[in-house]
């Protein structure tokens, strides 16, 4: 049997190619997915840029095709696979306990098919504990076997792949603010959140989430956007303001403020903290959407800036809370707010064989309209 790998250059990403390559066997206690569907936002691109850093490049090893490289693989022409959040069919399986047919929920290679080691498995989940991924965040390892899941709704799969990753995140962030009591930024002090990237889909969670908590703390919520995505993000109606990028100078810099920034650009931080100055009380580095503009200028705040990682919130409210309870209220927000983004998102399926090249292209050029989310399906 082949299966395909979309791999990437890790130092490159515009340089990508679709390989065929034969399907390994089975060991005891191995089984073999083939991914039916999975999204691709931004986010996965994030992936790619911080790959080396937290260790993206290791969930999902290339398979090796030196044969068609011209040229000796380099440390700078490495290639790697970008991780994914899908679903996919149990094909093959030595393992006892989960038989061919079964679905899964999680975290999967740009590719068609998995090999993968079941271990600790539960009902609902288990982890893949394959050696390779042993030290990697343990809340990507994990699998939710979707057959048996009590409240599992086929209908909402392109839903649950798209935007419980983001939403989930948008989530942490809420508990992660309200947990720091607004960092002294509530609205009793007449306090602000600014959101820049504030048409990516974490953003617009995150808003969400905000939006939706009447109590008399919550700050105003201001997001900042590009030009382009003005018009959609204000037809949200969930941001009390928005800016374009370049007119932060019209956010108050007299109100208590908190960054919590999806875009990870250097410039319009810069000019944020510069303008707020001690107003800008803490700011939560969490996406870099804006990837070619990372450069921090000499006015970021650098200590009071934080990088934020929604795996680790997680981890750690599984240890304060005990383990689940964190996934059942994400999961709670997640679909209450899937249902909600049906007025304005529309999700779009592309065939993998056609389409898979022209998406990652888009997604990496930024091109993909901020009220559109992309599923690959096999
Ligand atoms: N730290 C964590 O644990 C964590 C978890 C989940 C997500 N995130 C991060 O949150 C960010 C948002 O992810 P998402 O999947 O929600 O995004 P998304 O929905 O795909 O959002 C796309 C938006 O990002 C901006 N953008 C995308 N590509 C761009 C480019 N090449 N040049 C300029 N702007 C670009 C545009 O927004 P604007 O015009 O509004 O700037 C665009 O509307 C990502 O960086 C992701 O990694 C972090």
């Amino acid at each position: 049997m082949q299966a395909s790998q979309f791999q990437v250059q890790e130092h490159d990403l515009e340089k990508f190619r679709l390989i065929h390559t034969p399907v390994p066997d089975l060991q005891d206690g191995e089984i073999l997915v083939s991914v039916e569907r999975f999204a691709f936002t931004a986010n996965n691109i994030t992936y790619g840029i911080v790959g080396e850093k937290i260790g993206y490049w290791n969930f999902f090893p290339p398979a090796n095709h030196n044969t068609l490289d011209v040229e000796p693989e380099t440390k700078d022409s490495k290639w790697g696979i970008i991780p994914v959040w899908g679903m996919a069919k149990v094909v093959e399986s030595r393992n006892l306990e989960i038989k061919v047919g079964e679905r899964l929920y999680g975290y999967f290679p740009m590719g068609s098919h998995l090999v993968m080691k079941p271990g600790r498995i539960k009902q609902t989940r288990f982890i893949d504990e394959v050696s390779h991924r042993a030290a990697l965040p343990p809340v990507y390892n994990s699998y939710a076997r979707l057959d048996y899941e009590d409240d599992y709704n086929p209908s909402m799969d392109n839903e649950r792949a798209l935007l419980f990753p983001l939403y989930a995140t948008s989530y942490c962030l809420y508990d992660f603010l309200l947990a720091n009591n607004w960092f002294e930024a509530s609205r009793s002090k007449d306090g602000q959140i600014i959101i820049p990237s504030a048409s990516s889909k974490t953003a617009i969670g995150l808003a969400m989430a905000l939006a939706g908590d009447s109590s008399d703390a919550c700050p105003t919520i201001i997001g900042v956007t590009s030009q382009k995505n003005l018009k959609d993000v204000s037809a949200l109606q969930l941001y009390d303001q928005i800016h374009p990028y370049g007119e932060g100078d019209k956010i108050s810099p007299q109100r208590p403020s908190v960054i919590i920034d999806m875009s990870g650009n250097g410039k319009v931080l810069n000019q944020l903290h510069q303008h707020l100055a001690d107003n800008m009380l803490y700011c939560s580095n969490v996406g870099l959407t804006h990837y070619e503009d990372n450069q921090m200028g000499a006015d970021f705040i650098r200590d009071r800036s934080e990088m934020f990682f929604a795996p680790g919130h997680i981890q750690k409210r599984a240890k304060e809370w005990g383990a689940g309870i964190f996934e059942q209220k994400a999961l709670a927000f997640w679909r209450k707010s899937a249902v909600k983004s049906r007025d304005w998102l529309s999700i779009k399926e592309h065939k993998a064989t056609d389409h898979l090249s022209s998406i990652y292209e888009a997604t990496l050029a930024g091109r993909v309209r901020a009220n559109e989310g992309n599923m690959i399906v096999f």
